[in-house]
């Protein structure tokens, strides 16, 4: 997909700042919605989590915002088969596919934590600590483009770059294709997912069936998705205040579509410069993809799903507590102070997207064969 990337930054900026929220300081009071008082405890945990919702906040949600559908659309140029799906399973979970053996796609994209690895920056090959935080695989699938500069179309773009970086699993897709064709498992795996292809097993076929899997790792079910659905008790009132401040602080400008973010590309630091450990100077993001000097630290609107269990925050990874993450967005983002009472009501709205994990059965990986090459250094 060809963005123009320095004219997206631009017209982001732009649209972002359409709002009244980049020339003014704190908003007036009277713009956080003052809705009855929560009475979560006591309420049942099924959806009806607070009081009816205002429809006209309901309305303006449900134009700006998209439920995440049951069944993610079948990536382009990949139909999605149940062999494919069980295939990039396996890989997903294989760290045979990493130079050392070790390192697999759940060792940085832990499934059953959200989809990352719980680290400010990822750990590869040789302990090598990485240079940014690791994004989740949950939802990704609806992402415009892949990592927090975009510079991978797609997933299975994607998929290539993790096994042959040097700081991840350091591996060759020659070498790979070596291991993979070794164990039997594997070829008729391979040739179940991609039949009547002449060469089944490849470094391609590995990435298009992780892809074929990742579409698969989607969360629908959250109580904002309740929410957008037309269930207007599925936030409790102090969410709907903070989904209010949301839309009306800005934040909505870039985050919003089915991920609240992964579709635009804007400077962090469209107002205030944020500190330099948050937003290190030697990382200048979309810059590096595209040498435009309008694309200096200019970075995808991070995808907000589940972003409550996917700590720690931005690409640095430098920061640990939600709040603080909102407050820093308020300030460098829209110029705007957030008092931390409106900082709370955000950061509890962000709760709201979090989703019940789907259950991922952990495969049965092929086993070795003699021809298998033995990890290097024993
Ligand atoms: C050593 C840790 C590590 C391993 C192993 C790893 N990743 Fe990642 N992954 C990362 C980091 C760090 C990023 C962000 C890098 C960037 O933006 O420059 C990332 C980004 C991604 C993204 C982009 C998500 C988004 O929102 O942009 C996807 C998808 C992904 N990885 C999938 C995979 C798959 C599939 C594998 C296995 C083939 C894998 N990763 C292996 C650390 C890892
Ligand atoms: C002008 C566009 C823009 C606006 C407005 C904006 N953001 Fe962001 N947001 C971004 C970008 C870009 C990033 C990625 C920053 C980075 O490189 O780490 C981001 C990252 C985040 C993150 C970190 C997510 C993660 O997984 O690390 C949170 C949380 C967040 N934004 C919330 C908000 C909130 C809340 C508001 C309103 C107060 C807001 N944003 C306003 C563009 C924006």
């Amino acid at each position: 997909m060809n963005i123009p990337f320095p004219a997206r930054a631009a017209l982001a900026i732009a649209v972002a700042c359409a709002l009244p929220a980049c020339d003014r300081g704190p908003a007036p009071a009277s713009t956080t919605a003052t809705t009855p008082t929560a009475t979560a405890t006591g309420n049942p945990p099924a959806a009806s989590a607070g009081p009816a919702a205002d429809p006209a906040l309901l309305k303006q949600a449900q134009t700006l915002f998209k439920p995440i559908p049951e069944k993610a659309p079948d990536p382009a140029g990949n139909p999605v088969t149940p062999e494919k799906i069980a295939l990039g399973k396996m890989l997903y979970f294989d760290g045979r596919l990493s130079s050392s053996g070790v390192i697999s796609c759940n060792s940085c994209h832990n499934l059953g934590m959200g989809g990352i690895d719980g680290v400010p920056t990822s750990i590869g090959h040789g302990f090598q600590k990485g240079p940014r935080n690791a994004p989740t695989v949950y939802n990704a699938v609806f992402n415009i483009a892949q990592f927090w500069d975009g510079r991978a179309e797609d997933l299975k773009a994607q998929a290539k770059g993790p096994v042959q970086a040097a700081v991840e699993m350091n591996n060759k897709p020659e070498a790979v294709e070596t291991v993979l064709n070794s164990m039997p498992g594997y070829v008729a795996a391979f040739k179940g997912a991609f039949p009547g292809e002449a060469k089944p097993v490849s470094f391609d076929n590995m990435a298009k069936a992780i892809e074929a899997f990742e579409a698969t790792l989607i969360t629908p079910g959250a109580p904002f998705d309740k929410f957008l659905q037309g269930d207007d008790r599925a936030l409790s009132a102090d969410q709907q205040a903070g989904l209010k401040l949301f839309i009306d602080k800005g934040c909505s400008a870039c985050h919003a579509g089915v991920n609240l973010g992964g579709q635009a590309y804007f400077p962090f630091g469209v107002i205030h410069k944020p500190a330099d450990d948050v937003r290190p100077i030697g990382d200048m993001g979309r810059f590096k993809v595209t040498q435009a000097k309008t694309d200096e630290y200019v970075f995808r609107a991070a995808p907000l799903r589940n972003v409550a269990v996917t700590a720690p925050y931005f690409h640095s990874g430098k920061v640990w507590k939600l709040q603080d993450a909102v407050t820093i967005m308020g300030d460098a983002q829209l110029g705007a102070t957030l008092t931390p009472a409106e900082a709370e009501k955000i950061h509890l709205f962000l709760h709201a997207l979090t989703a019940p994990m789907p259950q991922v059965a952990y495969p049965q990986l092929p086993e070795r064969d003699d021809r298998t090459p033995t990890p290097p250094g024993y």
